[in-house]
């Protein structure tokens, strides 16, 4: 029988988390505590000791509740309703980057010169993860990972542990979902002091606080997460219900903060390309002294109207950019050069530097690209170079120091022979890339298309890493993907580092693998120029994987942002009968997906609306009418009937134009076409 709780004690535990959670919020959100940490320890043990005296009173958004719990085994997938979309960088880092970005809204809005200024949004671009948090009623019950913008990973447990993020929102009136978008990082203070604390306790530092905030969230142990001392932005928001959404993005934002939000206080209302440019040098005089890293900064068109009638660009809004910073440079020496043998058998030339701090990590190899780079640059073994390194990117050469190269500093001559199988080294005549001809003999070329395979995007069989990889290849275990669902624990207890736990995992996780999507297998494929957002488009168009195979060049050209050079790598890819067996081969050792009917174009903003082409359009031939609309998911057919939404009028239209009017369906012109063909809808 559960004991009655006095109602006296019921109060006080409710205070005391109304109380730490203001506290929460005076520290982590508003900067300002108004306690000492002894105090807050204080509220804090007394809350603690009266719910393990009274154990009913324990309710999961407690302030108790965010130390995390027992470790997960594997993270749980999320389906994004809204997208997690990325945006668009711009490539110029001079201010005027900025009044590029300002002078194409103005054209997409279609605005004259003299027409007043477009007003912005301007934040910074903070230097985290990316992260989704569902609030239900008010309540915190989903937090993900952006993952490949669709489906993320469920890092509830973990995000739980961030006292900067509201268990719940403060509001009477919360909406019925609201999905707020932000980016989980750590200040520069607290990486420190943790790498501090590392140290004096003999254990490895962290390289960044970036990759350490990235890295905590992902902590499938959510005690671990509790450790760092991460914090978060909000800056979005994702699905919403029964919600009145502000009129523009700043004031999303501040209705997030009074929900009890961290908003990053630097951000500001800017009108024009002056007030951006004004925006991003402030934030670049800044950038040194603010507490937190950031990589940019955010531009967002501020009016949700103008957003909607700007719409999208492939998987991009038209109205954010990202405009980043210059990345850092370096000077260093370029010991020797190197070459990689990558997935499909290209050549990189690889710096060997002595290493050197920038842009957050330490340098030791940047690409060089290709012979032709090399040239370009004239770089030569022993030259002092300048590196550069932004981000995930992979760290370059950005150019040679020319004063300050030695006498000898040698050329760099590409090997004959792959330093992997001995295979010949060959460079077709129209290829700026050289490549290994070993083909899958090659062992370098086997581990990349390998580690490919198992890869966290692909059929993600976690454990089986580049050290497992190479040495089951070496050990010749392992030839193609369908010899991995051959091993078994014997095997792999056998090799170097290997204890019997492990390897039982790591069976155990090939086994999950063989349960995958089709759009995740034709992505472990590896198929030259086939990335994440390509497999899942071949995915979707042809519903199962028979027709794919046996798809015809000018097939594959009807799958969406499938061009020729694609349409060709996909059928020569499926046309060799080595790769036609390693497919068999995994199916037959289990590897399996759901498949479904096709869905051709099922995106856009025009699916299931019927359009007929009449007449001739003043700039469009009729073809390419028809696939700018079957693009926007659209169907185009020969005549009209009470099916009908559009008929698309050109000149000289006749009768379809006639009995269109008749029946009193809408008709456009050629610029009404392109209106609607450019308007992505659904998504803020
Ligand atoms: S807005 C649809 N605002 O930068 C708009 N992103 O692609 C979605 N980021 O990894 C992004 N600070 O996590 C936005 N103030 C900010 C941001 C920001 C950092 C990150 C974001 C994503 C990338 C943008």
């Amino acid at each position: 029988m559960a004991s009655a709780v006095p109602a006296s004690v019921a109060k006080r535990v409710a205070t005391l988390r109304a109380s730490i959670e203001t506290h929460n919020r005076n520290y982590y959100v508003l900067d300002q505590p108004t306690i000492s940490d002894a105090e807050y320890d204080t509220l804090y043990r007394e809350l603690e000791a009266l719910e393990r005296e009274h154990p009913s009173l324990v309710t999961p958004d407690s302030p108790t509740q965010r130390v995390g719990g027992a470790p997960l085994a594997t993270f749980a997938s999320v389906t994004h309703r809204v997208p997690m979309l990325s945006i668009r960088t711009e490539t110029n880092t001079t201010p005027e980057g900025a009044a590029q970005f300002d002078a194409r809204i103005r054209r997409d809005l279609g605005l004259a010169p003299d027409a007043p200024p477009v007003e912005y949004n301007a934040e910074l671009k903070f230097d985290g993860l990316a992260i989704s948090l569902r609030y239900e009623h008010g309540h915190l019950t989903v937090a993900a990972t952006r993952g490949d913008g669709e489906v993320g990973e469920d890092v509830t447990r973990n995000i739980h542990t961030i006292r900067a993020i509201p268990l719940r929102f403060q509001s009477r009136k919360p909406p019925a979902v609201l999905e707020v978008r932000g980016e989980v990082y750590m200040s520069r203070r607290d990486f420190a002091r943790l790498n501090a604390r590392q140290e004096a306790a003999g254990l490895r530092t962290f390289i960044n606080p970036r990759n350490t905030a990235a890295g905590a969230v992902r902590q499938l142990d959510p005690a671990m997460t509790a450790q760092r001392p991460l914090r978060f932005f909000a800056y979005g928001i994702g699905e919403v219900r029964d919600w009145d959404v502000p009129a523009t993005h700043a004031g999303i934002l501040d209705a997030l903060a009074a929900f009890g939000l961290p908003v990053d206080g630097h951000r500001r209302i800017a009108r024009g390309a002056s007030e951006l440019i004004a925006f991003y040098e402030a934030a670049t005089a800044q950038r040194d002294a603010l507490p937190f890293d950031i990589d940019g900064v955010v531009y967002k068109v501020n009016s949700l109207a103008l957003q909607r009638e700007l719409g999208f660009v492939t998987r991009e809004p038209r109205w954010a950019v990202a405009h980043k910073f210059p990345a850092e440079e370096m000077p260093t020496l370029l010991q020797d050069i190197g070459v990689q043998v990558g997935r499909t058998g290209a050549i990189t030339p690889i710096a060997r530097l002595v290493p050197v701090f920038v842009g957050g990590v330490t340098v030791t190899n940047a690409t060089l690209h290709n012979e032709d780079e090399i040239r370009r640059k004239d770089v030569r073994i022993g030259d002092t170079v300048l590196v550069r390194r932004a981000g995930d990117v992979i760290p370059e050469i950005v150019r040679v120091l020319p004063e300050r190269r030695p006498a000898d500093a040698r050329e760099f001559v590409m090997p004959a022979k792959c330093p992997e199988c001995g295979s010949a080294i060959e460079r077709l005549p129209d290829e700026a890339v050289a490549r290994c001809t070993g083909g899958l003999i090659c062992p370098a070329q086997r581990k990349q298309a390998l580690r490919h395979f198992a890869s966290r995007h692909a059929l993600d069989i976690e454990g089986l890493g580049e050290k497992l990889i190479d040495q089951l290849v070496d050990g010749e275990l392992v030839k193609t993907a369908a010899d991995i669902y051959r091993l078994t624990v014997a095997d792999l207890a056998a090799l170097d580092r290997m204890a019997d736990k492990s390897a039982a995992n790591v069976i155990a996780a090939i086994d999950r693998s063989r349960e995958t999507t089709l759009a995740r297998f034709i992505y472990a494929l590896g198929i030259r120029h086939v990335g994440e957002a390509t497999a899942r488009d071949l995915a979707a168009h042809f519903g199962a994987l028979a027709p794919l195979l046996d798809a015809s060049a000018e097939q594959l050209l009807e799958v969406r942002d499938v061009g020729p050079v694609l349409a060709e790598a996909i059928h020569d890819f499926f046309a060799e009968p080595h790769n036609r067996e390693v497919i068999d081969a995994l199916v037959r050792a289990g590897v399996r997906w759901k498949e479904g009917p096709p869905q051709r174009a099922a995106a856009g903003p025009l699916v299931g609306r019927t359009f007929v082409l009449t007449g001739t359009l003043p700039t469009l031939a009729r073809e390419d009418a028809k696939a700018l609309l079957e693009a926007a998911g659209a169907t185009v057919t020969g005549s009209v009937s009470k099916k009908t939404d559009y008929v698309v009028a050109g000149a000289d239209a006749g009768s379809k134009l006639t009995k269109a009017q008749a029946l009193g369906i809408a008709i456009l012109d050629e610029a009404g076409l392109q209106a609607m063909v450019g308007q992505r809808s659904g998504t803020t």
